[in-house]
Parts: C-alpha cells; sequence; structure tokens
C-alpha cells in the first residue's frame, strides 16, 4: 500500500507530539510532507532531524532554523502554504486556538482530508467548515475522543436519535464552588484523567471543554442541540455513546488515551495495532460510574447550549471571550470562577450576526477579545 502523505500543523504540542509517536509507530504506512509550531523550535527541530519533512512552519517569525533539505516557512501564510500543497492526502489541525480555521479551510479548498482536533475551527465557524467539506468532498475525522467515539459508533446516521457525550468531570467534579474560587493554575491543570495543554487543561476544569464539544458534535454531525446529552464519566473510559430511535445504545469504550482516536482519525478507515500496549479488561475496570453534570455549578455548559442555539456569531462571541479569559486566569489576574462571569458578560451584551461571513467572524473575534481583555482590565 503507498503511503498516506501527512502534514501536521502543531506537531510540538501534547496531541502533535502523540500523533508523532503514531506514526513513528506506523513508519511504513506515513510519510510526512510537513510539520509546524508556534515557539518550541527545540522541539521542531529535533522533530524535524527525526522525521524529515520536506517543509516546517514556524508560528513566530523571529526564530529561524536552518536544516539542509528543508524548507522553512513562517506564520499564518506558511501555514496556508502547506493547506494548499496537494501533495498531502491528509492534515492533522493541531494547532489550538483561533489560528486553526484558516489553513483548515485551505485543506478543505485544495481537497485535502482533515483530521481535526482543533475544536475552535468547528466553535468559531462549523456551518461554512462543514458545508465546504461537503461541496469538496472532505472528510472532516475528529480527534477529540468523544467526537472520535461517536464517529466509531454511527452506522446511519438519520436513524440517530440522540448523542451521549461523556464527561471526567475535571479536577473539581466533587469541590465546592468555593474550592473552585480559590483554586491555583497548578490545581486547574491537574486534570485527573489526560495530560493536554494549558487552555484545554483549564477548560476541562471549568467543563467549558464539554460546552465546546458539543458546538462541535452538534456540526460534525449535523445534529439539533436538543439530542445531544452530556453525562458525567469520571472513569474516561467510555468515550462517548450513541442512542438509536429503536433505544440501542452502542458506546465505544476503551482505555484513556489519545493515541487511539489520534490514530483512527489519520488511518482511517483502516485500524492497526499502532501504539496500543495494553488490553482491555472488564474484570480489571471493575466499575463504571454515571452521573448527571451539576450545570449550576458549572454555568459553562448551559452557557454553550445557549449559544448554540442561537448560533451565527454568538459561538465565536462564546469562544473569543473563554479563552481571553481562561489566559488571563493562567496569568493570575482573574480566579476560576470569574471565567464563567466574564463569559457570560460578553455573551449578554454580544450584538448577534446571523450569518457572518469567514472575514466578519475574524473581525467579531477580534473585537470579543479586546472587549474582554478591557472587561478583565
Ligand atoms: N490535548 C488533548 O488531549 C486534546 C484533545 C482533544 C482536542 N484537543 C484540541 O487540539 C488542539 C491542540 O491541543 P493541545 O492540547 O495539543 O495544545 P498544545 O499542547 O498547547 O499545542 C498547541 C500547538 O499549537 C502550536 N501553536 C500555538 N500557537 C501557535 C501559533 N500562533 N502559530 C503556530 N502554531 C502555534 C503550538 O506550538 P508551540 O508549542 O511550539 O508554541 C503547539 O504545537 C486544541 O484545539 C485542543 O482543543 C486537544
Amino acid at each position: 500500500m503507498e503511503k498516506r502523505k501527512i502534514s501536521i500543523l502543531g506537531s510540538t504540542g501534547s496531541i502533535g507530539t502523540q500523533a508523532l509517536e503514531v506514526i513513528e509507530k506506523l513508519q511504513d504506512k506515513f510519510e510526512i510532507i510537513a510539520l509546524s509550531g508556534g515557539s518550541n523550535i527545540e522541539l521542531l527541530t529535533e522533530q524535524a532531524e527525526k522525521f524529515k519533512p520536506k517543509y516546517l512552519c514556524i508560528g513566530n517569525s523571529n526564530k529561524k532554523v536552518n536544516i539542509d533539505g528543508i524548507k522553512t516557512l513562517y506564520g499564518s501564510e506558511g501555514l496556508d502554504e502547506i493547506c494548499s500543497n496537494k501533495e498531502n492526502d491528509i492534515i492533522l489541525v493541531a494547532v489550538s486556538g483561533k489560528i486553526g480555521l484558516r489553513p483548515t479551510l485551505k485543506a478543505i479548498e485544495n481537497k485535502i482530508q482533515i483530521a481535526l482536533a482543533n475544536k475552535e475551527t468547528l466553535v468559531m465557524a462549523g456551518d461554512i467548515v462543514m458545508k465546504k467539506a461537503k461541496g469538496n468532498g472532505v472528510n472532516i475525522l475528529p480527534v477529540d475522543s468523544e467526537h472520535s467515539a461517536i464517529h466509531q459508533c454511527i452506522k446511519d446516521i438519520s436513524q440517530i436519535d440522540k448523542l451521549i457525550i461523556t464527561a471526567s468531570g475535571g479536577p473539581f467534579l466533587h469541590k465546592s464552588v468555593d474550592d473552585m474560587k480559590n483554586a491555583t493554575v497548578k490545581e486547574a491543570l491537574a486534570h485527573p484523567r489526560w495530560h493536554m495543554g494549558k487552555k484545554i487543561t483549564v477548560d476541562s476544569a471549568t467543563l467549558m471543554n464539554k460546552g465546546l464539544e458539543i458546538i462541535e458534535a452538534h456540526h460534525l454531525f449535523n445534529m439539533p442541540y436538543e439530542k445531544i446529552d452530556v453525562v458525567v464519566h469520571p472513569q474516561s473510559i467510555v468515550h462517548s455513546a450513541i442512542e438509536y430511535t429503536d433505544g440501542s445504545v452502542i458506546a465505544q469504550l476503551g482505555l484513556p488515551s489519545m493515541h487511539i482516536p489520534i490514530q483512527y482519525a489519520i488511518t482511517y478507515p483502516n485500524r492497526y495495532e499502532g501504539i496500543k500496549t495494553k488490553s482491555f479488561s472488564f474484570s480489571e475496570i471493575a466499575r463504571l460510574d454515571f452521573e448527571k453534570p451539576d450545570f449550576e455549578k458549572f454555568p459553562s455548559i448551559n452557557m454553550a447550549y445557549n449559544a448554540g442555539k442561537i448560533g451565527g456569531s454568538m459561538t465565536v462571541c462564546l469562544n473569543a471571550a473563554n479563552e481571553e479569559a481562561v489566559m488571563a486566569f493562567l496569568a493570575g489576574k482573574i480566579n476560576l470562577y470569574e471565567i464563567y462571569r466574564i463569559t457570560e458578560k460578553m455573551l449578554e451584551h454580544h450584538k448577534l450576526i446571523q450569518s457572518p461571513s469567514i472575514d466578519e467572524i475574524f473581525e467579531i473575534d477580534n473585537e470579543i477579545r479586546i472587549k474582554t481583555k478591557e472587561l478583565i482590565k
């Protein structure tokens, strides 16, 4: 079989490095066209020397890298160039934040398959992205474990009654609101199950990550919000489930590991042993717990449902305000609970644009970020 040609946007991040671990195990199945990082040049150089891509892209153009035989690109133009290169069979979009959106669209325009980790892309512009993908015959293969689980369970989308997204509940699941208000950055970053980038880890502590995932699921599977449920499942063994119209429920299970959904997305529709280290044992796991989310303690879930149902620019506002608030929390400027208050306030005052264009989305995003920073001050 011919090698699948792949580029990884965000190869120095949590998803990116795990993707390279998968690719290293499946060396005979992949050829790397491009790798890209933001400011971790040391790691990016190490990866380039090991995996020998044709192109490297560095987010921060002040930092230079010269490796024989590898062309170095810079910034968002560099990401666009990678995504316009039709040599690629698939591009893994694993950068964090809004920078994922433009290159994803570029890859879709060039009819390149997408493995999508960057959920912000769909939260900001799900309608446009999914429509473009459909028009160009491009699959958007989910990397998020919950959406990968749903993707793996779906046989016939028209017969689905409900998507059931699981949530580990994060480090504050059984803690009080006061504990959340007094939480240090270190405590918020101590996720019990997953080791991820800082932004998504804070989102997992506030459960905003689940909120963003609800919006992501709505777009990926074209499912009305009324048919998307969330259940807390602290062990993170059941990665999500679907209920068919006849009441039958199909769930995808596995030990908590991002290697599995990353691998499935980039090798789809094939499955390989890859990085699997341990066999699954029901008797070792022994029990699986489920509970209803506490919507009062974690207002992010309803914020996301409401923003999603309103649609248009409301989810752009949710994404930008939340991200700015998370950055302020990480910088020690606000407490964890204030992320909700700030995001809520920005949503309350947002002037909705029903079907924004991509340029309008970026304008709104910018505007919301400026206003959120002012509010934080
Ligand atoms: N981690 C997970 O388990 C997980 C699970 C599901 C979904 N996701 C989603 O996947 C995406 C990545 O998450 P992550 O946890 O892997 O984040 P991360 O560890 O923070 O990695 C982010 C990546 O994006 C790069 N980057 C950041 N800013 C950039 C810029 N301005 N220009 C170019 N590159 C830039 C970083 O480069 P440097 O590090 O070199 O600066 C890094 O390679 C997010 O959208 C997240 O929601 C993650």
